[in-house]
């Protein structure tokens, strides 16, 4: 019997409560400083002034939510089989406290472990790091953490993808002007082999394409914040690093519970009349 939705939710929280993040409960979708958007559009935007120094409330430079959010930007994917107007991200959030190493090795424990985590085939992960451009270096540090991840686990293949900002880059730092303004930075990417069919070793054109095709579904996301974003542009860097993470609930619940499409999960049964459909 696969995991329901709840036990998700709770598997995540608990994981990163026992690595010492203070628990958050979701922000209202609307924002309540924040003029740049009419809604939350994910799991950061809430802690913006955090993300930029300021002390958290809590007092903990770790936190963890699950924050529900609509995003708009990709409303030309919504219908497709892993996209929703409103959904919910999870989030482990460091404000200038740990970085890439612990991002990705919890990542990677999260989603694999099967006794504190999620328990997926780790086999079936795909990665992609930022290939670098005129803003910032290739992420070479990432790409090693991850190799070391798999050597260590006997995880084979290569399976890491080098992609540009529009990929790998949160958000995309374009020339033009672009409203948003915040912390930003290279992000890596974990998407999950739906078919169980896929081989590593795929050239990138063949990993593009099975991305394309909806056979691998973006699951995670961990973006290291260390610049400051205005009006498109990179103005300067953080002072303290910052680690963003954001994990699409829904998809999440998908992936564990063996579903190709989001809404035939747990999370979109009907609750009126008692609906027992299967998961
Ligand atoms: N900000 C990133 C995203 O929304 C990670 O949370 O995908």
């Amino acid at each position: 019997m696969p995991m329901t939705s709840t036990e998700i939710r709770n598997k995540f929280i608990a994981f990163f409560k026992n690595r010492d993040h203070t628990v958050l409960a979701s922000a209202p979708l609307v924002p309540e400083n924040d003029p740049t958007v009419l809604f939350n559009t994910a799991g950061m935007q809430p802690l913006v002034p955090y993300l930029m120094g300021r002390e958290h409330p809590s007092g903990s430079r770790r936190l963890v939510d699950i924050q529900k959010c609509v995003r708009t930007g990709d409303i030309d994917d919504i219908g497709d089989n892993t996209h929703a107007t409103f959904f919910e991200m999870m989030g482990n959030w460091s404000l200038g406290d740990y970085f890439k190493f612990e991002a990705i090795n919890w990542s990677y424990e999260f989603l694999t472990s099967k006794e504190e985590g999620l328990g997926l085939d780790p086999q079936r992960l795909y990665i992609t790091v930022f290939e670098g451009d005129e803003n910032a270096p290739k992420d070479e540090e990432t790409a090693s953490i991850w190799r070391e991840i798999f050597e260590k686990n006997k995880v084979t293949g290569e399976r890491i993808y080098f992609l540009g900002k529009d990929a790998n880059w949160w958000p995309a730092v374009k020339k033009d002007t672009d409203a948003w303004s915040g912390p930003t930075g290279p992000c890596t990417e974990m998407f999950y082999d739906l078919t169980g069919e896929l081989n590593s070793g795929m050239t990138k054109e063949e990993y593009l394409k099975a991305d394309e095709q909806q056979k691998v579904v973006e699951i995670w996301n961990n973006v290291f914040m260390e610049y400051v974003k205005e009006n498109g542009k990179i103005i300067s860097k953080l002072e303290k690093k910052n680690v963003d993470t954001g994990s699409g609930f829904e998809r999440m619940v998908a992936v564990v519970q063996g579903k190709e499409s989001i809404f035939d999960t747990d999370v979109f049964c009907r609750i009126d009349a008692g609906d027992k459909r299967k998961i």
